[in-house]
């Protein structure tokens, strides 16, 4: 297989859509496994359409071709022609059967796409990935989403180190073989597009447990993982459990196979995949033990295995038409394990985390160079269309249809939309189609946010009249133009409003209710709110009710009001992001302190409220990040937005208190204990930002503090936390606690690969030298997908002023590694390279400097992904 396929991309385009010419009705597959090579036996059942009349064209890439029959016939080199990743054979009658057998070699494979090996060749096991375009690099096949078949597959291999042998689908036989070899046949009944086929194989352990579905089949729920770290996956059971339930309740919807497996690896380029029967997920979202695992990344092992449990139904059972409609199972199944996690856990700080997320990866995505509609019109490489646009944005989109429809209306569409799609590959138009005649509504006017990119701009502006004892709300929208989009339509916007009388009393509104939604779905528009006695506070967006940039100019006591008495959670986080927001403007601008003062006073009395939930307190205290704040900016200089930004918390913390800092970080230390339940989990979070705000105070005390947590700590929460504080601070005990750390966790890989991230994490300059030392580090490897992002991602992608150093060195440096991983793994490497997103708003100095550097990988030979990521970059 080679990593990079020096052709002249030819974008493909969704207008140019047709339907299969054939279709495969059944295939059965035969694997004879080994970890340098492979061979895969294939017999595909071929239906013609009658309405085209084209050749046989099957997809394979990489395939060393060792033999070929059509209906038992071996075909000479006449009778085909495998050129440029297509099989292409004439005269093919419908109903015939295609035999072809290949050899592939899996440890050769450092894509990590197809069937590869994941960790040592003596330990190591096969496995295998195939969306979006993997199944090609395994046999020959029409590798498109839309062509849905029968599988029948029979694995074979050596059964001492091949014991477990695991496919899609129900088993349906084993059994011994001369030579020390064994099979296993799994069939699955349920048609599926090949990007679900996998298949894995090895030594691996397992967990069970039975669980019997609403409608009453019983399945074999089986977590599988290497040996060491079995014991690290009853978590990740107890949330399948979950999950299923949940998704039993919420939308009715039962598993549909005899068994249901899950596969932990350490070598995955994504988080997690759900291929029919046998989902596989990257260890890190899967492994989970007190010693090891934070409560973050707790919450996401809940929530990946939610989101790949969901697209059973929202993605398999109903799949997509072509890669397009993308979004139809990735952002409709974000929204469900979005109401799944925060039906778990707190619906307000689930709500939060996922807009800061939006506005940290979706906002500047959808700002640059790089910005694509949630269906894209048009791509060369789908790999690097999995973006924060299709995802994020794609729930959002399926959050304002389902707040249009109601629960119960939301319901029955989705209802219908299983119904009348189930088996089918469907449409962005399907979904909504559905959505609407269940609930006789026209959902048609949403189908437009689903084609145009670009955060919309919405302004509000409220009068009132105290005469006519009315309040009027004035609000317009605007979208940028983006690349190749110049000019935009106007879109339907639903704002959740509510208003609030200045003793923080919420308005009775329309029929008593006190919350209602308005949709601007033109330029401008006017909403009258009648019977109102005193000038209001409207709280806007409520639980940010469309994926916007509101501004409302708010006097800053107003933001107080909203931020002291809004009964919406989120927005109440809102209103302290806002207040952060304009005291970050005024000392950037040199303008008097008003909103500082606001902002820090306020915060400061809510600090001391008893009844104020601990984590959403520490949500509260937490300024925007560094990038929302340069996402705002032009001419942007990361180094002075980090100083900035860490005056900003220093004002907050001197007007919270050193002393009340320390007595709340005490008191919270005191409570402290090793249980997952969410109010241990609250203490922690706020205890963790009392330490962040007071080391920037007191260093020496917080120090102290964060050194005597790191040798208690109870939990990784506590011990990663402090060890941050003391790294990012540059403590004097910072080196030693990263070598206990190091010496403690040296066998484990997710708990080293925290230790690479937290270095990697010093602001400043300081951070490329440490990169480039950890990079030296016995345990760094480039072939390791979680260990380059742990390293290269964090410090590129989640430290702005350790990156953009105004030398550029941080800029070729990054540019080099891509070139390197570039030939080991094409999809990782574009991943990475989107660090580069923004650089065209950088300051003079660093704009050329970045500009320079992407253009100097460009002129190398690269892969088709981070060609065109690359090549995107320098267009905008
Ligand atoms: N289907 C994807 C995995 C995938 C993505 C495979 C891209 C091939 C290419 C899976 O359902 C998914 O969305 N995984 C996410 C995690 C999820 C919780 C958002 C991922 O891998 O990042
Ligand atoms: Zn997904």
């Amino acid at each position: 297989m080679t990593a990079r396929d020096e052709q002249t991309p030819s974008p493909i385009r969704l207008a140019d859509y047709r339907p299969p010419a054939w279709a495969v009705e059944r295939i059965e597959l035969e694997f004879d496994l080994g970890i340098d090579t492979s061979e895969v036996h294939s017999r595909l059942h071929l239906r013609r359409d009658p309405a085209q009349d084209a050749p046989l064209r099957l997809d394979g890439e990489g395939l060393e071709l060792l033999a070929i029959a059509l209906d038992g016939q071996p075909l000479d080199a006449s009778g085909y022609c495998y050129r440029d990743n297509v099989l292409e054979i004439d005269r093919v009658a419908d109903g015939s059967v295609l035999e072809t057998r290949v050899r592939i070699r899996p440890a050769a494979n450092t894509a990590l796409e197809g069937l590869y090996l994941s960790g040592s060749r003596e330990r190591g096991f096969l496995l295998t990935q195939c969306e979006a375009e993997g199944f090609r690099h395994i046999t020959f096949f029409p590798d498109r989403p839309d062509v849905l078949t029968r599988y029948t597959v029979t694995l074979r291999a050596d059964r001492e180190r091949f014991p477990v042998l695991l496919a899609g689908g129900n088993p349906d036989g084993a059994g011994a073989l001369p030579d020390g070899r064994h099979w296993a046949r799994f069939v699955d009944p349920y048609p599926k597009p090949c990007y679900l086929f996998a298949l894995v194989a090895g030594r691996l352990e397992k967990l069970e447990r039975d669980y019997v579905t609403a409608d009453g089949r019983h399945v074999a729920l089986v977590i599988w993982a290497e040996p060491d770290v079995i014991e690290c996956c009853h978590y990740a059971m107890d949330a399948l459990e979950r999950a299923m339930r949940w998704d039993e309740r919420a939308y009715g919807r039962n598993f549909d196979l005899d068994v249901f497996h899950v596969v932990a690896t350490h070598d995955f380029n994504m988080g997690a995949m759900e291929n029919k029967g046998l989902n596989i997920f990257n260890a890190k979202y899967l492994l989970a033990d007190p010693d090891t695992t934070t409560d973050d990344e707790y919450r996401a092992v809940e929530a990946v295995i939610g989101h790949e449990y969901f697209h059973n139904w929202s993605g398999n059972r109903v799949t997509c038409r072509d890669w397009f409609q993308l979004s139809l199972k990735e952002g409709l199944t974000v929204f469900r394990e979005q109401q799944f996690s925060a039906d778990m856990n707190s619906p307000s700080l689930k709500r939060i985390d996922d807009v800061a997320l939006l506005r940290r990866a979706q906002f500047p995505e959808d700002a640059g160079p790089l910005a694509h509609p949630v269906r894209p019109s048009q791509y060369s490489e789908i790999n690097n269309f999995y973006t924060a646009t299709v995802y994020e944005k794609g729930s959002e989109l399926v959050r304002m249809l389902a707040g249009r429809l109601g629960p119960e209306g939301f319901r029955r569409g989705m209802d219908l939309y299983f119904e009348r799609n189930d088996g089918r590959a469907a449409t962005l138009e399907d979904f909504l189609a559905a959505l609407g005649l269940a609930n006789g509504i026209d959902l048609a006017p949403y189908l437009a946010w689903y084609g145009q990119a670009g955060t919309p701009r919405l302004s509000g502006e409220g009068h009132y009249d105290a005469a006519a004892r009315s309040y009027t709300l004035t609000l317009r929208q605007h979208t940028p133009p983006t690349p190749g989009q110049p000019d935009k339509q106007p879109l339907p916007i639903p704002v959740k409003l509510a208003l609030f009388d200045p003793d923080g009393r919420m308005l009775p509104l329309h029929e008593g209710a006190t919350e209602q939604v308005v949709v601007l779905d033109t330029q401008e528009q006017s909403f009258v709110f009648p019977g109102v006695e005193r000038a209001p506070v409207p709280s806007l967006l409520r639980g940010f009710s469309a994926p916007v940039v509101l501004d409302y100019a708010y006097a800053p006591v107003e933001l107080a009001l909203l931020l002291t008495h809004d009964t919406d959670g989120f927005n109440r986080w809102e209103a302290a992001q806002q207040l952060a927001w304009r005291a970050y403007m005024e000392m950037r601008d040199g303008r008097g302190h008003e909103a500082l003062t606001v902002w820090g006073d306020t915060l400061a009395r809510l600090f001391d409220q008893a009844t104020l939930d601990p984590a959403l307190l520490a949500d509260l205290l937490t300024p925007p990040s560094e990038v929302e704040l340069a996402e705002r900016e032009t001419d942007v200089d990361p180094a002075r937005i980090h100083a900035l930004r860490q005056t900003l918390q220093r004002e907050l913390a001197s007007r919270v208190g050193a002393a009340a800092l320390a007595e709340r970080y005490r008191a919270l230390t005191a409570q402290a204990s090793d249980a997952l339940d969410a109010a241990s989990q609250a203490q922690r979070r706020l205890k963790r930002r009392v330490l962040e705000l007071l080391v920037l105070l007191d260093a020496p005390t917080a120090q102290a503090f964060a050194a005597a947590q790191f040798d208690r700590a109870a939990t990784m929460t506590d011990r990663l936390a402090s060890l941050a504080v003391l790294v990012r601070s540059g403590a004097p005990q910072a080196t030693e606690a990263l070598a206990r750390y190091r010496t403690r966790h040296a066998d484990n890989a997710l708990a080293l690969d925290k230790w690479f991230a937290v270095q990697a994490q010093i602001p400043g300059e300081p951070a490329l030298a440490r990169v480039r030392a950890l990079e030296a580090d016995s345990k760094f490897t480039l072939k390791n997908p979680n260990r380059v992002q742990a390293l290269l991602g964090t410090w590129a992608r989640g430290n702005p002023s350790g990156f953009h150093r105004v030398d550029g060195e941080g800029y070729r440096f990054l540019a080099a590694r891509l070139a390197e991983l570039d030939a080991l793994n094409p999809q990782v490497a574009a991943r990475l390279a989107t660090a580069f997103n923004g650089w065209q708003r950088l300051e003079p100095t660093r704009r050329e400097q970045a500009r320079a550097a992407v253009a100097g990988l460009a002129e190398q030979s690269l892969s088709r992904n981070l060609a065109e990521i690359v090549g995107n970059m320098l267009k905008g």
